[in-house]
């Protein structure tokens, strides 16, 4: 099985450019499958998730072409079947996007209910309420769910929970809806905008998306349409988290800015030096790392997906942190992992009490999910000798080429699939 083996100590320097965001990708694959036309999505991340849901997409007969690494063209003309079966929910738990798409489109959907995951229970009866509230009949049965509607019919819909989720599928659904849909207390993050400029550029009629008031007006078609992919907040934070814990000066390219803003304040205000251009951010760490106080939060506040790389970064603070998971219950698994490289943390109900260590020490441990897998490596690249993480697939669910790119800023890491290859680079580095 294939592992990270790491060498800490080494500040990073240079520039890295950043892919298309993973989870916005991922709404406008299900999209896409909405028209008759060709859709292209460019700068699309090459991550297992997202290569998982365009199979999806082809196993409902929709026809896929590959443009390029990160170029697909998706046609749902020729879709034959409505049903997602469990083994591709297990698979990719986003397949679930498909219900919503193909509810707009033929009127049913037949898919797996996602199972719970390694950070939380994660249940999806906001999206349920969203479709019933369009009119769909919502079954389940035998661990599938059946949604059917003779017609969709516009509603106002309010969302109990702010989730990104139900958002993005209530939307899906309602493009093709008689008449006018609001979803109110919607999600605001960077996603559901780019899901919902992709579906405008395809015909559909979306207002607000970015407040927590949606207005979608249906229309009777969509269109097809070449669409870019917006870039990866969460990846261009976990390498400004990088920087900050292993130290150096990195050039973060093809970010927006202000979807960092929350990260940037933070890592400022834990002593490293943060300067936006453009479409790109500089992290400069700073002398000493300085403790903070953090709670997840929906957009815009701080990302429960950067939560555990943040958490590392204060590991070595000088002083205490708190750190309050507020979005799902089970997110710091991984703090066991990290307290056998030195760490001093304790969890108490959704809130780490974090006393700073100053420096890590490298171990053996297991990527427990994606982001935490990510903020292993992070702590192997700060800590005293060779760190080796376990459990890479989950990392590599969500981020491209992340060794190649970490090396490419001076990181010892590399990926081996064998004790003998760890080995040649234990003798490499020395
Ligand atoms: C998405 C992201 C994930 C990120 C999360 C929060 C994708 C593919 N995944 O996940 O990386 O961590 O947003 O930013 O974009 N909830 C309910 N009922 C529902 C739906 C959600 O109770 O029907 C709860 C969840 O349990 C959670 C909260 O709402 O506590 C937020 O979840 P949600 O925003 O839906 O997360 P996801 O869309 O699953």
């Amino acid at each position: 099985m294939e592992q990270y083996i790491i060498k800490g100590g080494t500040a990073l320097y240079g520039e890295v450019e950043i892919g298309g965001a993973k989870n916005a990708a991922l709404g406008l694959l299900a999209a896409s499958i909405m028209a008759d036309e060709d859709v292209t999505i460019e700068n699309l991340p090459d991550v297992s998730d997202v290569n998982q849901l365009i199979i999806a997409i082809e196993n409902i007969g929709a026809t896929v072409k590959r443009v390029d690494r990160h170029t697909v063209t998706i046609n749902g003309k020729t879709i034959y079947s409505h049903v997602v079966e469990y083994e591709q929910m297990k698979k990719i738990r986003a397949s679930y996007y498909l219900i919503g798409a193909l509810l707009g489109k033929f009127r049913e959907a037949e898919v797996a209910l996602p199972g719970g995951c390694n950070i939380g229970s994660r249940p999806i009866d906001l999206h349920q309420k969203g479709f019933t509230a369009l009119g769909a009949d919502v079954v389940t049965d035998h661990g599938m769910l059946h949604a059917k509607a003779d017609r969709l019919v516009g509603n106002n819909i309010f969302l109990d929970i702010a989730s990104v989720g139900a958002t993005i599928n209530v939307m899906l659904a309602a493009v093709n809806a008689e008449g006018k849909t609001v979803i109110e207390n919607a999600a605001k993050e960077p996603h559901v905008v780019d899901v919902a400029n992709m579906l405008n550029s395809m015909g559909a009629n979306i207002r607000g998306a970015g407040t927590d008031k949606i207005r979608i007006v249906g229309v009777p078609k969509l269109h097809g349409t070449v669409y870019s992919t917006i870039p990866d907040q969460i990846e261009a934070g976990t390498f400004m988290c990088a920087v900050a814990a292993a130290g150096g000066e990195v050039l973060i390219r093809n970010v927006i800015p202000k979807h960092l803003e929350c990260i940037s304040a933070k890592l400022m205000e834990m002593g490293c030096t943060v300067i936006e251009y453009d479409d790109a951010v500089k992290v400069k760490a700073g002398d000493e790392t300085g403790s903070a106080k953090i709670k997840t939060l929906p957009y815009p506040g701080f990302p429960t997906d950067m939560q555990p790389q943040i958490v590392v970064c204060l590991s070595m603070a000088n002083g205490n942190s708190m750190v309050t998971e507020s979005i799902f219950e089970n997110r710091f698994k991984y703090v066991d992992e990290l307290n056998r490289m030195g760490s001093m943390i304790k969890v108490e109900g959704n809130t780490a009490f974090i006393s700073g260590v100053g420096r890590l020490e490298g171990a053996q441990v297991s990527a427990p999910d994606l982001r935490a897998g990510a903020a292993l490596v992070i702590a192997g690249l700060a800590a005293n000798g060779f760190t080796q993480v376990d459990d890479i697939v989950y990392i590599q669910r969500g981020y491209e080429r992340f060794e190649e790119k970490l090396a490419g800023l001076g990181a010892n890491i590399e990926k081996v699939d064998s004790e003998k290859e760890a080995q040649k680079f234990r003798l490499k580095v020395g």
